[in-house]
């Protein structure tokens, strides 16, 4: 990627604003979409799609953009910007002797994905923070690699406890892991300027929170692999740069969840069940707009797989209720079981045209976030860390003093 972060931002921002209908639209909510009518053979392609095929698109991007690009103007473009951040090596360095002993107690994707963090991510000052920092187990590891003081913040006391246990038991005291709300104005105070704050995998707010630390004070330097980008308390996702200002892009709490919605791979069985819920919804929610008169999504708690012993009948009574919707003596059930079924399948198909844009869509928060603390005066770069496989969040921020 260039280094002119704000170029890049400014055309991936353009390029998601005039295809928004596509990423904007969901088929999970809308029966029909708006882009289908100016888009009809985009729509019969994907309506017409075999089972195997849609698979194959559903999992493997680089198909699926290849499969959209003929029908989508742009998308080329932007998704070529979207993959050209620079990838770190995917080779780890030989662990050192004294060091074989340390995963022990780290689950093994996430000690992979550490391991790689600390690679992409150079300590840039004596005392490292390790924010949100679960057992601590990133902290632990820089303690050791990078032999220096670490502070851990965590709010879950069984974490706290657990990971300075952990700690006790090899570091003497390199790394303490303190109880706190990072969202609380006084966890502030433990943060010494002149820190480099580590973040691997912290949520929407939680992240946001750090970058307006980072951008308040004069932090020696920030690591920051972001998640979970639709957790935040906001109604609407706000921008935090000055670049951003110019830019039309509007992105909801939903365009979010679009970034991290990935192929969920299960065992067969709770697949199985997974679909017949989706399936089950939307029967419903066929059911409630003809029940209502409106041609409107309505929104329902999400229920758990246990309530498919309902039976369809059972399970729309139960979401009617939910919402006090009256439902009338005579449904005709199997008709709605079935137009959940054949709305699941079109929806599914009729999606793909969404999820092409998760990449872009991540792309444009996280250089969002990076710009803010450029024009914080730090330098910066972007990576990704580690391969996809390893995570799907693998974007990592560096951000220092010159
Ligand atoms: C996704 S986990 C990441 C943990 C660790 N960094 C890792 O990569 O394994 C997020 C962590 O943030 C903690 N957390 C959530 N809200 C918090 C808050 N307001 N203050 C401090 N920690 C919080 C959670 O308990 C959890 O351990």
């Amino acid at each position: 990627m260039s280094h002119d972060y704000q170029l890049y931002f400014s055309r991936l921002c353009q390029g998601l604003y005039e295809q928004r209908e596509f990423w904007q639209a969901n088929a999970f909510r809308e029966p029909s979409l708006s882009w289908q009518a100016e888009n009809d053979d985009l729509s019969r392609a994907l309506l017409s799609l075999e089972e195997c095929d849609l698979l194959q698109l559903e999992n493997d991007v680089s198909s699926l953009l290849k499969y959209l690009s003929p029908y989508i103007s742009g998308l080329d473009e932007l998704s070529s910007m979207a993959s050209d951040v620079e990838i770190c090596s995917e080779q780890l360095p030989e662990l050192a002797q004294d060091m074989r002993f340390f995963p022990s107690h780290i689950p093994g994707r996430k000690w992979q994905q550490i391991r790689h963090f600390q690679q992409a991510a150079p300590a840039k000052a004596e005392r490292l923070v390790d924010w949100c920092c679960g057992k601590g187990h990133l902290g632990r590891f820089l303690a050791l690699s990078e032999s220096c003081q670490v502070l851990g913040l965590e709010w879950q006391q069984s974490l706290v406890d657990a990971g300075n246990e952990l700690a006790n038991s090899l570091l003497e005291g390199a790394l303490s892991i303190v109880p706190c709300d990072v969202l609380e104005e006084a966890t502030a105070g433990l943060i010494g300027d002149g820190d480099h704050v580590f973040a691997l995998h912290a949520c929407g707010d939680l992240h946001r929170r750090l970058l307006q630390l980072a951008a308040q004070r004069q932090l020696e330097a920030v690591s920051l692999a972001p998640c979970c980008y639709q957790k935040i308390s906001a109604e609407q996702h706000s921008f935090l740069s000055a670049a951003a200002e110019t830019e039309d892009l509007t992105l909801r709490r939903q365009d979010l969840h679009t970034i991290v919605q990935e192929t969920v791979t299960a065992p067969r069985a709770v697949q199985n069940k997974r679909i017949l819920l989706q399936q089950w919804r939307l029967g419903f929610d066929a059911l409630q707009r003809d029940v209502r008169a409106v041609d409107d999504y309505l929104s329902t708690p999400s229920l758990p797989q246990s309530s498919l012993q309902l039976g369809f009948e059972g399970f729309c009574r139960l979401l009617a209720d939910k919402r006090q919707l009256q439902l009338p003596v005579d449904v005709d059930w199997q008709h709605y079981q079935a137009l959940g079924l054949k709305r699941f399948s079109d929806a599914r198909r009729l999606d793909l045209a969404r999820l092409v844009f998760r990449r872009p869509l991540e792309l444009a928060v996280v250089l969002d976030q990076l710009l803010y603390l450029q024009e914080s005066g730090f330098a910066v770069e972007l990576r990704q860390f580690c391969p996809k496989p390893l995570s799907p969040r693998n974007l990592l921020i560096n951000a220092w003093r010159d």
